[in-house]
C-alpha cells in the first residue's frame, strides 16, 4: 500500500478500544486501513497516540442550534466550538416548524442558512414536525427523505408545539409508510398543566417548582402512550430524554416483547437532582441554571435507575439535549424573574452539555471496579448507535476502513493525574454558565480529529478546526438498532409491506 505524498495519514496507537499496537492509516479523510507497522514517507503526518484510547468522534444526535425560542442560546459557530472541544463531530440539531406553517421547506431552507459555513463539525437536522398536514406529510416529506433529512421530532407537550393522539398517529402512519425516524417528547401536557396553575394559584413560583410541577407520572403516561400507538402502527420509534424509571420499564418491558421502541437519555439525568433548583443561599434563582425538561428528579435512585438503562442496553442513545439559555440576560434565564419575583414558567428551559457530554460518561467507561459501563457500550451510546438510528452508518460512528475519520484520542492514563475539573472558564459555548461546575472527569479529549484534520488541540491552541469545515450530510434512512417491526428485522420500512390499516 502506497501513500501519495499529499495525502496525510495519521497514526494512532494503542487503545483499548482497538487492540494496543493497532494503527489507523488516513487518506482523504477517511480511515483507509487499519493495521501494525502501517507504510509511511516522510510526508506522513503521525500522531503518537502511544497509551491512549481512542474512540470515533461523538455524535450527539440532539442539540439545539440557533432555534428562534432560544435567542440567548447557542448558535452554530459557539455549539459546534463546544462540541469539537468536546470530542463530538457530528451534531443533529433542530428545524422547528411553526404551527402556523403549513409548509415546511422554507423552514429547512432557512436552517440551513443558519447553519452553512458557520459550523466546525459536521451536521445534519431533524424536522420538528408541529403542523403535520397531509400535504407535508404526503408531498413534502419524501422530499426530505431525498434531501437525506430522514427524522422528524414530534412533542407531546409545550402549547406552541404539541400534537395530540391522531395527529401522534397520523404522523406514525406516514413514518411507516415513508421511513423516516421519529422521535419523541414524552410528558402528559395536561397533567403539568393542572399542576401549574394550581401552583401559580398558591404562589409557589421558584425554580425549583419546575420540577414539582412535572412529576414522573407525567413522563410515566406519556411514554406507555406513544409506546402503545408505536406497536398500534408498527413504527419504530425513540422517546428522547428520559428521566424517570417506571417509564424506562415501560420501554424495556416493549423491547423484551421485539418492539423497536428506542430511548435516550442525557448528562443531567445520570448527575444532577432537582435540588440544584433551589438555587444558592445567596440566590435562589440561580436554580434556574438547571430548568430543562423532563425536570431533575429528586432522589439519587432516580439517577441510579437511569445508569441501569445505561449499562444493561436499555437506552440506545446517550445526548446532550444541549439546550441553554444564557443566565445572566435579560432575555435569557432571566425571563423568569421579573420585578423581583420569580416565575419559572417564564425559563427557558434546557442546560448546555454539548461539550461535556463525552467526559463525563467516559469517566465511568472502562474496566475499573467503579466503572459503570464498558468503553464499549460508551461508544455504541455516544457516537455508533445514534449513526445507525440517525441513518449515518457507513459514514460515522465506527473506526473501519471507509468511515469518516472523526477521532477522539484521550489522554494515556499515565498522563490525566488528578483529571480535569469542568468549569465555565474552559468551555467553548456561547453562555456563561455550564450546571456541572466543580464537577471532576477522570479524562478530557487530547485531540479531536474531523475527516483526518485535527480540530482540537488540547495542549497546544486549543480550537484548530476551520469555522467553515462543518459539512451538512445527507443522511439515509435509519436502522433499527432495538427490537423488529412485524415485517422486517433490520432496516426501517420501505413502505412496500400490506396493511390492513
Ligand atoms: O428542557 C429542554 N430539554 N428543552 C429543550 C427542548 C426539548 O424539549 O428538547
Ligand atoms: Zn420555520
Ligand atoms: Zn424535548
Ligand atoms: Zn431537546
Amino acid at each position: 500500500m502506497k501513500f501519495s505524498p499529499q495525502k496525510a495519514v495519521y497514526e494512532v496507537t494503542a487503545s483499548e478500544v482497538l487492540a494496543p499496537g493497532i494503527e489507523i492509516g488516513i487518506e482523504n479523510g477517511k480511515i483507509s486501513c487499519l493495521g501494525t507497522s502501517l507504510p509511511r514517507d516522510d510526508r506522513t503526518k503521525i500522531i503518537d497516540a502511544k497509551g491512549a484510547r481512542v474512540t470515533p468522534g461523538g455524535v450527539d444526535s440532539h442539540v439545539h442550534f440557533a432555534q428562534d425560542n432560544s435567542p440567548t442560546g447557542d448558535d452554530f459557530t459557539s455549539g459546534s466550538r463546544s462540541a469539537i472541544a468536546g470530542g463530538t463531530t457530528t451534531v443533529i440539531a433542530f428545524a422547528s416548524q411553526l404551527k402556523t406553517e403549513t409548509s415546511v421547506i422554507p423552514c429547512i431552507t432557512e436552517y440551513h442558512t443558519r447553519a452553512k459555513d458557520k459550523s466546525y463539525c459536521d451536521y445534519s437536522f431533524h424536522l420538528i414536525l408541529t403542523n403535520p398536514t397531509p400535504a407535508i406529510m404526503q408531498t413534502e416529506m419524501p422530499l426530505l427523505i431525498k434531501q437525506g433529512i430522514t427524522s422528524v421530532k414530534l412533542y407531546m407537550t409545550y402549547e406552541p408545539l404539541k400534537l395530540g393522539d391522531s395527529q401522534l398517529l397520523a404522523v406514525l402512519m406516514a413514518a411507516r409508510a415513508l421511513g423516516f425516524t421519529t422521535m419523541v417528547h414524552a410528558e402528559n401536557s395536561d397533567i403539568i398543566s393542572l399542576i401549574t396553575d394550581r401552583l401559580e394559584a398558591a404562589g409557589h413560583s421558584s425554580p425549583y417548582f419546575h420540577a414539582i410541577s412535572r412529576p414522573q407520572i407525567a413522563e410515566n403516561e406519556a411514554t406507555y402512550r406513544i409506546i402503545s400507538l408505536a406497536e398500534l402502527t408498527d413504527t419504530p420509534i425513540l422517546i428522547v430524554h428520559m428521566s424517570s424509571e417506571i417509564a424506562m420499564r415501560h420501554v424495556r418491558k416493549a423491547q423484551t416483547r421485539m418492539l423497536p421502541i428506542h430511548a435516550e437519555t442525557c448528562p443531567q439525568y445520570l448527575f444532577l437532582l432537582s435540588e440544584r433548583l433551589k438555587g444558592t443561599e445567596k440566590d435562589a434563582f440561580e436554580g434556574a441554571k438547571c430548568v430543562c425538561s423532563p425536570p431533575l428528579r429528586h432522589d439519587p435512585k432516580d439517577l441510579k435507575a437511569m445508569w441501569r438503562g445505561i449499562a444493561n442496553g436499555t437506552f440506545t442513545i446517550f445526548s446532550s439535549d444541549h439546550a441553554p439559555s444564557t443566565y445572566d440576560h435579560a432575555g435569557g434565564k432571566k425571563l423568569g424573574l421579573k420585578d423581583g419575583i420569580m416565575r419559572y414558567k417564564n425559563i427557558p428551559n434546557g442546560v448546555p452539555g454539548v461539550e461535556t457530554r463525552l467526559p463525563l460518561l467516559f469517566s465511568h467507561a472502562g474496566r475499573e471496579k467503579d466503572s459503570k459501563l464498558s468503553l464499549q457500550r460508551f461508544v455504541q451510546l455516544t457516537s455508533s448507535d445514534p449513526a445507525k438510528l440517525y441513518g449515518l452508518e457507513g459514514t460515522k460512528g465506527n473506526i473501519a476502513p471507509g468511515y469518516d475519520a472523526d477521532l477522539v484520542i484521550w489522554y494515556p492514563e499515565t498522563e490525566v493525574g488528578e483529571g480535569v475539573v469542568i468549569g465555565q472558564k474552559m468551555l467553548h459555548h456561547g453562555v456563561d454558565y455550564t450546571p456541572y461546575e466543580g464537577m471532576k472527569v477522570k479524562n478530557w479529549p487530547r485531540y479531536t480529529l474531523l475527516r483526518g484534520k485535527v480540530v482540537w488541540d488540547r495542549d497546544g491552541e486549543g480550537i484548530v478546526g476551520d469555522v467553515t469545515a462543518g459539512k451538512f450530510l445527507k443522511r439515509g434512512k435509519g436502522k433499527i438498532v432495538i427490537g423488529k417491526t412485524g415485517g422486517e428485522a433490520n432496516g426501517m420500512l420501505e413502505g412496500e409491506r400490506d396493511f390492513w390499516y
